[in-house]
């Protein structure tokens, strides 16, 4: 079974997610007695969604949003993606005030399911905007990344591939 994990990140905290959802879906397929071939990417060195059996996407939101290379993914291969298991998700919220509801992946209707993540905020690795426009919201410092809870994902998608093998 091969699986892409990808993902866009602008200070490496959405691909850390995605480098724990890798290990950790590949050794709870291995639990299940699948093989597993598990790609983990950036997004932006996507070239192409087929040859995959499910494929997971995630992204840093920034001011309301995804990245560029994770929408531009999802832009050009929408027609494949339909055609497979998608698993979206976003990392961001480092305050309680941030609402990602108005979030357009949250609803999207060809992918099993969307979740999201705490957010990471290392004021030392931002820009002078960006520590501007976090200092401005009031955003608190620290990572609300779970590893449970990556981890807890992670074994949900294991057990809907393994239930659906031939998908
Ligand atoms: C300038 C800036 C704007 C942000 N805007 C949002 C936002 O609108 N919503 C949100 O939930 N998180 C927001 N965040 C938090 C980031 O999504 C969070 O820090 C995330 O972990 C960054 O991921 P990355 O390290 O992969 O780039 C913002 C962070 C910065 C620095």
């Amino acid at each position: 079974m091969r699986i892409l994990i990808a993902t866009a990140s602008k200070h490496g905290s959405t691909a850390e997610i995605g480098e724990q959802l890798g290990r950790a879906i590949t050794s709870g397929l291995r639990a299940r007695n699948i093989e597993p071939q598990v790609d983990v990417k950036k997004a932006h060195d996507v070239h192409t969604v087929e040859g995959y059996d499910a494929v997971v996407l995630g992204s840093a939101i920034y001011l309301g949003k995804w990245l560029k290379d994770a929408t531009r993914l999802v832009d050009r291969d929408l027609d494949a993606l339909q055609k497979r298991p998608v698993w979206l998700f976003s990392s961001g919220p480092i305050t309680p005030g941030d609402n990602a509801d108005n979030l357009k992946w949250i609803n999207t209707p060809w992918a099993v399911e969307h979740h999201m993540f705490g957010g990471k905020l290392d004021p030392s690795v931002l820009s002078f905007t960006e520590r501007i426009a976090t200092r401005a919201a009031k955003a608190t410092e620290g990572d609300f990344r779970s590893p449970e809870d990556i981890a807890a994902w992670a074994d949900s998608i294991c057990s809907t591939l393994a239930a659906h093998p031939h998908r």
